[in-house]
């Protein structure tokens, strides 16, 4: 089971990524007139959707995964070793943060009072929250699951 969910995990993050970037052309493309905000919006909306999914994914690694555990077992130890730490502190926060960037900029955009405000409120959280996750992305891990 911890394997399916390291795998589910590890491939999700590339549906987060791209949908991301497909949020943010689309954004663009609203401001620029070529698009109306209904169909950024749905872009928004399926990202912040797989980026809660992959939240979800992740909360429960930090149940089941056998580094989690020893990293707990030995907390002293494990703020002095940057990968675990990475695991156990940073990589959580970021992405936590990254969840709540996106839903909060998700509303803020839909309440703009018109289309080119709100493209530009979409377009500065969907970057904000990609920077987010970028940094948060282990990326010396493998790439692709089962690698
Ligand atoms: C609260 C949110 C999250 C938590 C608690 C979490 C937790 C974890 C944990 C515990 C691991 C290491 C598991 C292990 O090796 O046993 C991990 C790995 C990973 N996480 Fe997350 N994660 C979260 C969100 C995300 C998000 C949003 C992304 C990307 C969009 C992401 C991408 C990855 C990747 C690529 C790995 C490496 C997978 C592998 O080695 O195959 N995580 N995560």
């Amino acid at each position: 089971m911890y394997a399916a969910i390291l795998h589910t995990h590890n491939a999700l993050r590339w549906l987060v990524l791209v949908a991301g970037i497909l949020a943010v052309l689309r954004t663009l493309q609203g401001l620029n007139g070529k698009t109306p905000f209904a169909a950024a919006r749905r872009l928004g909306l399926t990202f912040t959707a797989a980026l809660h999914l992959q939240v979800i994914t992740g909360l429960t690694l930090f149940v089941v995964s056998p580094l989690i555990k020893a990293a707990m077992g030995d907390m002293p130890g494990t703020m002095k070793n940057a990968p675990l730490r990475f695991f156990i502190a940073e990589h959580p926060t970021l992405m936590v943060v990254a969840a709540i960037v996106a839903t909060i900029g998700g509303i803020v955009a839909k309440n703009a009072p018109d289309d080119a405000k709100r493209h530009r409120k979409a377009l500065a959280f969907t970057v904000a929250t990609l920077a987010l996750i970028f940094a948060g992305i282990p990326w010396d891990r493998p790439w692709m699951p089962g690698q």
